[in-house]
């Protein structure tokens, strides 16, 4: 095995395909937009993830990756392509579709072609292998297909894509064995075999556990306003419990897969998911939770600046997708509010990204959305006199109530008496 092909050079293409180009291969990465394709070939890479400059750097001037907006020939493909939701919330397949069909004129005998691009279960056998075959090679017999979900976070991709278990599954028996061999290169996790939709059963399964038990602590927050009491104090408590690990409450969820990928199943299975599904609607509805918040700090009549802070999905990452604080930056404008938005970590947004002090100008209320450190470090002595009026709504409980006060902001924070009205 010598040359791999990684098709789509997004946030999980563009570390794998560096990975892999790390540990000996040939590798050619591939996307349809120009643009990216022009700037990694400079080495120059579009995605802010640790380590991941210098690895692209040093694999682009070892001439061990290169970069194009086709598929050549190769002993291995891998699809890394964007799964998102059509308008019915249902997977839109059309990316991973395009990528195969783009595979078949380059597909030859004794290649391996590994979708690591989430689906819904059955996919690579009912959807990928058809398309494939169209280059008149049979699956498992003439080349090998399977799938390998991947399970990064956002932030530590470079250490987990090396360090987390996988699993891989293949359509037959030496699909999977041939794949697990091409991550053995780099990965130092275990490395699990099962068949392809099991695997892709797994990574849903993954990311549902998350959203239902991220939903769940949302919900215990709804019904500690009710009882009036402190849900992180709650919180903590419970999980003392030797058996209990509930999750933390918040504005909502993001990124590529939690709030995505229960659907998979839903629309697998519809009749058999009202919890997965109840899930979904209890955390989408969290950016509506805190704007009806906001409403009572700030007149939305009066068309109330308001200094939207951390817009990542994640802590201390630059991924804006599917962001809950997209949802609340569009609540806010809808009501007639100015939105001002500030994030350390990310330059580009559909909304203008501004430095702390641009972002309070008139502001009368700050919004912390993503729990980035550089909040939590933050010294509120340093925002004074810079706001209109002095108002911090934070949605994750992460500043301190004690030295915000002494600082003359008057504290909100979701989930405690501060947002009983
Ligand atoms: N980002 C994550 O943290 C994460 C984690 C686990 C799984 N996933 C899954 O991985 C897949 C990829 O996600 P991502 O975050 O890397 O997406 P991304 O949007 O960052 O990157 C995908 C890239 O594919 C390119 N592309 C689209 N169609 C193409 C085609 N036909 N040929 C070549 N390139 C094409 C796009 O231009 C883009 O650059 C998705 O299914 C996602 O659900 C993502």
């Amino acid at each position: 095995m010598k040359t791999i092909c990684v098709v789509g050079v997004g946030y999980i293409g563009l570390p794998t395909a560096c990975m892999f180009a790390k540990s000996g291969f040939k590798v050619i990465g591939v996307d349809v937009k120009k643009e990216i394709i022009d700037n990694l070939n400079k080495g120059k890479c579009h995605i802010k993830e640790p380590g991941l400059d210098e690895l692209l750097k040093s694999v682009v001037e070892a001439g061990s990756i290169t970069f194009d907006v086709k598929p050549v020939v190769a002993d291995a493909f891998i699809i890394c392509v964007p799964t998102p939701l059509n308008s019915e919330k249902k997977a839109n397949l059309d990316y991973v579709k395009k990528a195969s069909e783009s595979i078949v004129p380059c597909l030859r005998e004794n290649a391996v072609v590994i979708l690591e691009s989430t689906v819904p279960p059955r996919t690579c056998i009912d959807v990928i292998k058809p398309l494939l075959e169209k280059s008149g090679l049979k699956a498992g017999n003439k080349f090998a297909l399977a799938f390998c979900p991947e399970r990064v976070i956002p932030g530590r991709i470079l250490v987990e894509i090396v360090d987390n278990d996988r699993i891989v599954g293949g359509i037959d028996e030496k699909s999977t064995k041939l794949a697990k061999d091409l991550y053995k290169s780099f990965v130092k996790g275990n490395i699990f075999e099962t068949d392809s939709t099991t695997a892709e059963m797994v990574k849903l399964m993954e990311n549902t556990f998350r959203d239902v038990n991220i939903a769940l602590a949302n919900e215990f927050a709804f019904v500690a306003e009710t009882v009036k009491i402190n849900i992180w104090d709650a919180i903590k408590l419970a999980n003392k419990h030797p058996r209990v690990n509930i999750h933390q409450p918040g504005p909502g969820v993001g990124g590529h897969c939690i709030p995505i990928v229960p659907w998979f199943i839903v629309e697998t299975d519809v009749e058999h998911t009202p919890l997965i599904q109840c899930a979904r609607m209890i955390n989408d509805a969290m950016p509506r939770k805190i704007i009806s918040i906001l409403e009572k700090i700030v007149d939305f009549s009066k068309k109330p600046v308001i200094s939207v802070w951390g817009v990542a999905f994640k802590a201390n990452t630059d991924d804006c997708s599917y962001s809950p604080a997209t949802d609340i930056i569009r609540l806010i404008l809808h009501k007639g509010g100015i939105v001002r938005v500030h994030d350390p970590f990310v330059e580009k947004y559909e909304y203008p990204i501004m430095t702390m002090k641009e972002s309070l100008k008139n502001s009368e209320c700050i919004v912390f959305m993503a729990d980035h450190d550089a909040y939590k470090k933050l010294d509120p002595k340093s925002l004074e006199n810079m706001m209109k009026v002095q108002n911090v709504l934070d949605t994750r409980n992460i500043i301190d109530l004690d030295s915000w006060t002494k600082a003359k902001f008057k504290v909100f924070k979701f989930g405690d008496k501060s947002t009983f009205f």
